[in-house]
């Protein structure tokens, strides 16, 4: 029998006739053989592994961005590594260190922090790198993400629609391009509407339950009058609800509220959530693929430009029209 035989059986790598494998696996047991990923990896040059690169797991919108990477890579049989970097400069970067050791094969990632130059000094040449749903500061990394700004143009002319026109943004962390993209999502709406803009009605939120009920909290502290919110995340939106109901104001009756992401949650607030959806499954397969054919090509950067999604408006029972209440 040749290695190679033996070789296709044990790395799965090829058919091995019925008899013939029967005979490798009873050897494989009885000498409680197990396969060398280093040896093998200095022969073949590629680890079969990628890193995604989050900054917080503890967000449900992450989860479904994952399930969509871990789904193509397990059927492309690669080995998936999480980093949760916090978005810490120095986690990112000490993450970086250890998968450039680990020589993994790719990396994907959602909004590094690091500047340029120091991401370039962990993805030698060789290393694809491709962004998902944030941006990074890297050129070479194809983006893949949702039309942040059309989807919040398209959540705030969903109320205007409804008759509101006194409508507050709780928005995301204002460092993020994403959270910029919003807002001016949302400002082009007001605009084509010929909604006066009014600053007051334009509160700071992190994209948590809490920053949403900080933010709800401070406009109905400073008696500014709004029929309605778009927050710029489903949990900014859950936190703004329960603000709102905690000064006893009714959803949608007394203030109508929209967020963005559709995370699983959301069909089940009270009331039920009008959202933004955000295709993360579809998303995550889709920059996976990208990653894993740039690894195929050798090139060490991807060829593929950035691909954008569309987000759909999902209507629940947390907006109505005007003085419905
Ligand atoms: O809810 C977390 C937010 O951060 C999402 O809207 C997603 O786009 C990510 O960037």
């Amino acid at each position: 029998m040749s290695t190679a035989t033996v070789s296709r059986f044990v790395n799965r790598a090829g058919p091995v006739a019925g008899p013939t494998g029967k005979r490798i696996e009873t050897a494989v047991l009885a000498l409680g053989y197990r396969p060398n990923g280093i040896a093998r990896s200095l022969v073949t040059k590629t680890t079969h592994t990628i890193a995604f690169l989050l900054p917080d797991i503890t967000n449900p919108f992450f989860p479904s961005l994952v399930k969509g990477v871990q789904l193509l890579a397990n059927e492309r049989s690669y080995v998936l590594l999480l980093c949760s970097t916090l978005s810490d400069p120095r986690k990112e970067e000490e993450y970086l260190r250890l998968l450039q050791a680990k020589q993994v094969d790719g990396i994907l990632a959602v909004g590094l922090v690091l500047p340029r130059s120091q991401i370039e000094r962990f993805t030698s040449a060789g290393v694809p790198l491709v962004s998902l749903d944030r941006d990074i500061d890297y050129p070479s990394a194809p983006r893949v993400h949702v039309n942040h700004r059309k989807g919040a143009q398209v959540a705030t002319q969903h109320l205007l629609a409804l008759g509101h026109r006194a409508i507050a943004h709780v928005s995301g962390p204002p460092q993020l391009r994403v959270s910029r993209e919003r807002l001016a999502g949302y400002e082009a709406a007001l605009s084509a509407a010929r909604v006066r803009r009014d600053e007051r009605l334009r509160v700071t939120g992190d994209f948590s339950e809490d920053g949403g009920y900080r933010g709800v909290e401070r406009l109905l502290g400073e008696a500014v009058h709004f029929t309605a919110v778009f927050a710029a995340n489903d949990l900014s939106a859950i936190g703004a609800i329960a603000a709102l109901k905690a000064h006893g104001r009714r959803v949608p009756e007394d203030v109508s509220v929209v967020g963005f992401d559709d995370i699983h949650l959301a069909a089940y607030t009270s009331p039920p959530l009008t959202t933004i959806h955000q295709p993360a499954l579809e998303m995550g397969r889709c920059a996976t693929e990208i990653l894993i054919q740039a690894i195929a090509d050798g090139q060490g950067r991807p060829r593929s430009n950035d691909r954008v999604f569309e987000g759909p408006l999902i209507v629940r029972d947390s907006t109505s029209p005007l003085g419905r209440g």
